[in-house]
């Protein structure tokens, strides 16, 4: 039944940036544990508290944005290897650095403010308001998360690149 009063036509686009959002999501949730797991040094206690903060944020905006998918009528991303390719996140690697790890997720937010963009344009266009509702919230919260990573990293000197 088509409840959303939408035509699939108008969802497709909305649909194909939230699997872009999806895959964004994952690279970016895995580099957050391997920054958890892997922080050394003056700042552990903090940033390794952190960094699960935003994982473990990221997972539950995971869980949303793909049972949005569902509720759309479409399937979400599902396989690791389409979310790499997928992903404007890349894969972090293995970085030794404290401010770099922090000056990637930042630019990991970066990547993943213009995925939100991406949705929230095509879901205006299709005049899908719940997608919108969705992702402006998670839009703000990414914006506030990101001043506090750059309001750390004035206060850490950013290591030239690694
Ligand atoms: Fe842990």
């Amino acid at each position: 039944m088509n409840y959303l009063g939408i035509e699939k036509t108008k969802t497709d686009k909305t649909v194909k940036e939230l699997n872009q959002l999806l895959a964004c999501h994952h690279v970016y949730y895995q580099n957050l544990r391997n920054f958890h797991w892997n922080v050394q040094g003056e700042n552990f206690f903090a940033l390794h508290a952190q960094f699960e903060a935003l994982y473990q944020d990221a997972r539950t905006q995971i869980d949303a944005i793909a049972e949005r998918i569902l509720t759309l009528r479409h399937r979400p991303m599902s396989n690791m290897s389409d979310y790499l390719d997928a992903s404007m996140v890349d894969e972090a690697g293995n970085v030794k650095d404290d401010r770099k790890m922090v000056s990637i997720t930042l630019d990991n937010h970066k990547r993943i403010i213009e995925c939100m963009r991406n949705v929230l344009d095509a879901a205006e266009n299709a005049g899908d308001e719940g997608t919108n509702d969705l992702i402006s919230g998670f839009l703000g919260d990414i914006e506030k998360k990101s001043w506090m990573l750059d309001a750390w990293l004035s206060h850490h000197r950013e290591p030239v690149a690694a």
